[in-house]
């Protein structure tokens, strides 16, 4: 048998009822894919529900204002991928009457959509042969076939290409791509794939030479760098501060408290000390009320070390009315913030020291 059937065999057997498997609605399909490269399917359910739910149509999504576009992607982190999408969407109602184009050639025109997404679109929606290929099929193909390119690298991605278009159902390239990305979710896993019972076993480079673990090759782990924050919770009676992030940096258009940024670990003792505290809360006086551990968050190349400090203030500093907006306390949850911020919100601390409206009744 060759390879389209024994995979599209055991997808017959073995393929997950998806949502967006059951659309044909390009711009369904194309939520659900920047949502799946960003988690796994058991969570994205759930932030696909929401997101088409909250924009039912590409015209919905394209006039919705920014924030609202965060606030409903909260949780599921790279930010960057929610506005691209957004802004993608703006064109495509701009220049394109709305309509999702199906060819992958004028998909990978558009800002924001990227090749694996193109490939999706225009095989899932529109059955086109081509293919999309995320880390699931590198992973099967160097595996099966014994490649050794990096996925990675301008060559890598064409050899990589080749094979699958190779390999490619022309008749039903949209199964056969679903099926690939199912094999790789369920069968072929990073760690311990089911080998024992798979239908590849005979034919498996990597299976036959003991090589499971060194395939797909890896680049150069790039070591994390390491980054320290303190964060101000600034109360001014039942109200405190955020703004929003502008630089080029994580979290772009999220929103955050005061920030202090420190080259090592800021220590309590040179907090009070610090010119930045200053700034930020004036110089009329300041309790600190609270002040946390150290709390490490790990993004994808850095390690974020960091301090809450929940502040009481009697008068705005001209720092905090010129960089920061207003906002009672119990608002906070309405902004679109890092899950940092979120998960200190949600513990215990902050409830009990940070003043809501209702503890001033
Ligand atoms: N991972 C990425 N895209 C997927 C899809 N369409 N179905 C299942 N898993 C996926």
């Amino acid at each position: 048998m060759d390879f389209k059937s024994i995979l599209t065999g055991w997808y017959k057997q073995n393929r997950r009822d998806l949502p967006w498997r059951s659309t044909s609605n390009p711009y369904y399909i194309w939520v659900s894919e920047v949502i799946l490269q960003q988690t796994r399917v058991a969570q994205g359910l759930a932030y696909y529900q929401r997101f088409t739910n909250t924009f039912p149509t590409i015209y919905d999504l394209a006039n919705a204002h920014e924030d609202t576009v965060l606030k409903v992607w909260q949780g599921l982190g790279y930010y960057t991928r929610a506005r691209n999408l957004h802004n993608a969407a703006k064109l495509i109602v701009n220049q394109h009457n709305g309509k999702i184009p199906p060819e992958y050639s004028e998909l990978i025109k558009i800002k924001g959509i990227g090749d694996y997404s193109a490939g999706a679109i225009a095989s899932f929606a529109f059955k086109k042969a081509v293919p999309a290929i995320d880390g699931n099929v590198y992973r099967i193909i160097a595996r099966i076939f014994g490649v050794f390119s990096l996925p990675t690298s301008a060559q890598g991605k064409k050899d990589f290409h080749q094979i699958v278009m190779d390999l490619m159902d022309k008749e039903a390239p949209d199964t056969f791509n679903q099926a690939l990305l199912d094999f790789g979710a369920l069968q072929c896993v990073p760690k311990s794939p089911k080998c024992g019972d798979c239908p590849f076993q005979d034919y498996c480079y990597a299976y036959r030479n003991n090589m499971i673990d060194s395939l797909p090759v890896k680049g150069k782990k790039l070591i994390p760098r390491d980054r320290y924050f303190t964060y101000l919770l600034i109360q001014f009676g039942y109200n405190t501060f955020i703004s929003k992030r502008k630089s080029k940096d994580i979290w772009h258009s999220l929103y955050e408290f005061p920030l202090i940024e420190t080259e090592k670990a800021l220590s309590p003792n040179l907090l009070h000390k610090h010119k930045a505290l200053k700034e930020w809360v004036g110089t009329k006086g300041y309790t600190i009320i609270y002040i946390s551990d150290m709390v490490k968050h790990l993004l994808s190349h850095q390690t974020l070390h960091t301090r809450f400090v929940i502040i009481r203030i009697d008068s705005i500093s001209k720092k905090l009315s010129q960089e920061c907006t207003m906002v009672p306390t119990s608002e906070v949850s309405h902004y679109s913030t890092p899950k940092l911020i979120d998960n200190f919100l949600a513990a215990e601390p902050a409830a009990k020291y940070f003043l809501s409206p209702q503890d001033f009744h």
